[in-house]
């Protein structure tokens, strides 16, 4: 596998006020590496695996500023190209902001990582190893304390923040998807709260009995909300852990 699509777009707004003029993605994540932008840790994940090939998809408001930080990925050891996803003609949701990616993947398997999601692991067999003839898709899960906050697996079906959650097992922001995803994705329709959800697109994997399912061993968290950042900024600083900032 080698291509990559970090999804950076969305409104942040369990961040506010600090996205209303910067995007959540660029946030600093303070330890002894420096104050590192969040976006840092998805491109590591999948530098780390052996991915070189990034598309960015991010918000029209403040692509701007990534673009602008992240130029064109050779101070990471990778290529990078951008894309809008532009809320005013496109609607919201992971697998909205998904589909903007057929034409730089192409026929190709690739991984979508969600732009702030940190993992400790290290995904290069996983990358690698991909088996397109028997799965269509792959996902990552996680045992956490706080299930409802995320798409939860149990019983070879995904509940999207359930109320009362049937496992402790939380659907990571790591899929491992072949181009029929594309077709899929195109005939979602809206959920309740108005986005084309990732969830769905994975639920109609678990029913073909096409998705291959892989734990998380080490740390997971995403940085999405100010607990959840300061919990990863906590494992950083209490870990060995540290972003390979060599190629910058
Ligand atoms: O972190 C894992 C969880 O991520 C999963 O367990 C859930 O199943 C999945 O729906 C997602 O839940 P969140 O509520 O955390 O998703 P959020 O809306 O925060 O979006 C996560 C990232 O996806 C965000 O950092 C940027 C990107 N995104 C999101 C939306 C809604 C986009 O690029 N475009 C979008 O329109």
């Amino acid at each position: 596998m080698k291509k990559a699509v970090i999804l950076a777009g969305g409104m942040g707004t369990r961040m506010q006020p600090a996205t209303a003029n910067i995007n959540k993605h660029l946030l600093p994540v303070y330890s002894q590496d420096g104050a590192i932008p969040m976006i840092y840790y998805p491109i590591t994940s999948l530098v780390k695996g052996g991915i070189k090939e990034i598309l960015i998809i991010s918000s029209r408001e403040h692509c701007g500023k990534i673009i602008e930080n992240l130029g064109d990925g050779s101070s990471f050891g990778a290529r990078f190209t951008y894309k809008i996803q532009d809320v005013n003609n496109t609607p919201l949701g992971i697998a909205s902001a998904l589909k903007l990616a057929q034409g730089f993947t192409g026929i190709d398997p690739f991984a979508v990582i969600l732009g702030d999601n940190f993992f400790e692991d290290d995904f290069s067999i996983y990358f690698k190893n991909f088996n397109t003839a028997r799965f269509d898709a792959a996902i990552f899960l996680k045992e956490v304390e706080d299930p409802n906050r995320f798409g939860v697996y149990y019983d070879n079906f995904i509940e999207e923040k359930p109320s009362e959650p049937k496992s402790n097992l939380a659907v990571t922001g790591l899929y491992l998807y072949t181009n029929i995803v594309y077709q899929i994705a195109n005939n979602l329709i809206l959920s309740n709260r108005g986005e084309l959800e990732i969830t769905d697109i994975n639920n109609y994997y678990c029913l073909k009995k096409s998705l291959h399912i892989n734990h998380v061993n080490g740390f997971w968290s995403d940085m999405g909300t100010p607990k959840s950042l300061i919990a990863t900024q906590e494992f950083i600083n209490n870990s060995k852990y540290s972003i390979n900032l060599e190629h910058s």
